[in-house]
């Protein structure tokens, strides 16, 4: 069949490198395009170019699709989220443990059927897509089931996906936990049929120290040794009652890092979730390793879980990456995750910038999931995944937009007061997969 093209045109802002924590981006790190221009061929970008420069070189009937007011951006990135608790989001009441026991582990007991798991699964992409995130890095469940509903389903809608299979075989309800070491011949089951197929990949998933047994992490990190390119979430040093039961079950090990050392799982594509209650000395070891910590602002403030020192870890030389962490975070939006970071960051006097903000949502996450190479830039070569923002969306976006002189104040209104509505569309792979008009979404066979 004949290739589709297009052409999105209208502003477009994408990174080239890590802005840096001033008022003043890095040179060089900020491409910003007035009336910019996509040249989209199937699902990937062809040309990135000023309109006017771009239009001599396009066939004569291509399709045009008229952004301008707009703003285009990498399509958002979240390094860490649970799909199966969309429908526990918001649920009231304490720290970790007790909030796992209470609300988390029953409502993961559902996902043994696969109908269930297909219903969230599509209703979590859809709330992905209406918020601009384009990729994300999943926790399903442990069952089996819930990660081919969930590869099935991003699939059909050609998104670059990580996921994986839960494996606790311990502290949890009988109807949860997996066999120690069937839990792992169902995750190479998984990695088998999903790993490298289309735009997804598996990512090997512990839930925890404390829910896995000595024997489950040592097979994980056996898996791991064999197939380097796997990537691996956790969760890591979250609240201070998780950190003394890890100490606990793990007399031998001299600190929580220590248990996902000691078992081979700490590598340049793990992703740790929290990471907030660490030392200097343990942030070095997680940098050394080429490690990732997902911040995810949203979820440490609702679960009480304490502030994310950003700056410890800049200075560690630790990548962070930034993460919804949904259900313990309230919201799936990169902005609002971004509006939640920015008043952590007052809390501690480190305050977010837009132009760090919006690095971490789009090249700063891609770089940190190695995923860099296909997503989290608008570039020649790259993949066509494309949120468009509208500056404009509410009343009050309008009004306060309408003040801003630079593109940075234009930004960090968006990002403070932006929401769903402030998407007008998200592309992925090459197609309009959500505009607010849902008439003009395309269609995902
Ligand atoms: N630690 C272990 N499991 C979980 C989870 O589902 N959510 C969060 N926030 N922390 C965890
Ligand atoms: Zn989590």
């Amino acid at each position: 069949p004949r290739s589709h093209m297009r052409v999105l045109r209208g502003p477009l802002l994408s990174f080239d490198a890590d802005p840096g924590d001033g008022d003043t981006a890095v040179p060089d790190s900020v491409r910003y395009l007035e009336d910019g221009a996509l040249w989209l061929v199937d699902g990937h970008i062809r040309a990135v170019a000023d309109y006017a420069a771009l239009a001599p070189h396009l066939p004569a009937d291509i399709e045009m699709v008229d952004y301008s007011g707009k703003l285009m951006l990498p399509g958002f990135i979240d390094s860490h989220v649970h799909y199966a608790q969309l429908d526990i989001m918001a649920s009231y009441g304490r720290q970790l443990l007790d909030w796992l026991n209470d609300y988390t582990f029953p409502e993961e007991c559902r996902f043994a059927e696969r109908v269930h798991a297909e219903a969230v699964a599509e209703a979590f992409l859809d709330e992905s897509l209406r918020v601009g995130t384009t990729t994300a890095q999943v926790f399903c469940t442990s069952h089996p089931g819930s990660v081919d509903a969930f590869f099935t389903a991003a699939k059909r809608r050609g998104l670059r996906m990580l996921a994986g299979k839960v494996l606790m075989d311990r502290h949890a309800p009988e109807a949860l936990v997996d066999d120690t070491l069937g839990g792992l011949a169902d995750s190479e089951r998984l990695i088998g049929d999903w790993h490298g197929k289309g735009r997804l990949g598996y990512s090997l998933t512990p839930r925890f120290a404390p829910t896995s047994s000595r024997e489950q992490l040592e097979a994980t990190g056996a898996v791991l040794r064999n197939a380097p390119d796997l990537h691996l979430q956790t969760h890591l040093s979250e609240n201070p009652g998780e950190i003394a039961w890890v100490a606990e079950l793990f007399p031998e090990c001299e600190d929580y890092l220590a248990v996902y050392e000691r078992y081979g799982l700490v590598g340049p594509r793990s992703t740790f979730a929290h990471g907030i209650h660490l030392d200097q000395g343990m942030r070095q070891r997680l940098a050394g390793a080429g490690a990732n910590i997902a911040f995810c602002p949203t979820s440490n403030l609702f679960l009480g879980s304490g502030l994310f020192d950003r700056q410890a870890c800049r200075e560690a030389g630790l990548a962070t990456s930034l993460a919804s962490d949904v259900g313990g975070g309230t919201d799936l939006s990169g902005l609002a995750t971004l509006k939640a970071a920015y008043q952590v960051g007052q809390l501690l006097g480190q305050p977010l910038t837009a132009w760090q903000g919006f690095y971490r949502l789009t090249l700063g996450n891609a770089r940190a999931l190695h995923l860099d190479g296909q997503v989290g830039r608008l570039r020649e070569g790259g993949e066509a995944d494309i949120v468009v923002l509208d500056p404009e969306a509410t009343p009050l976006l309008a009004r306060r937009t309408a003040h801003c002189r630079t593109l940075a104040e234009r930004l960090f209104a968006l990002m403070m007061l932006g929401d769903d509505r402030a998407v007008l569309a998200t592309w992925a792979d090459g197609r309009c997969v959500h505009h607010r008009d849902a008439r003009m979404a395309e269609a995902t066979t």
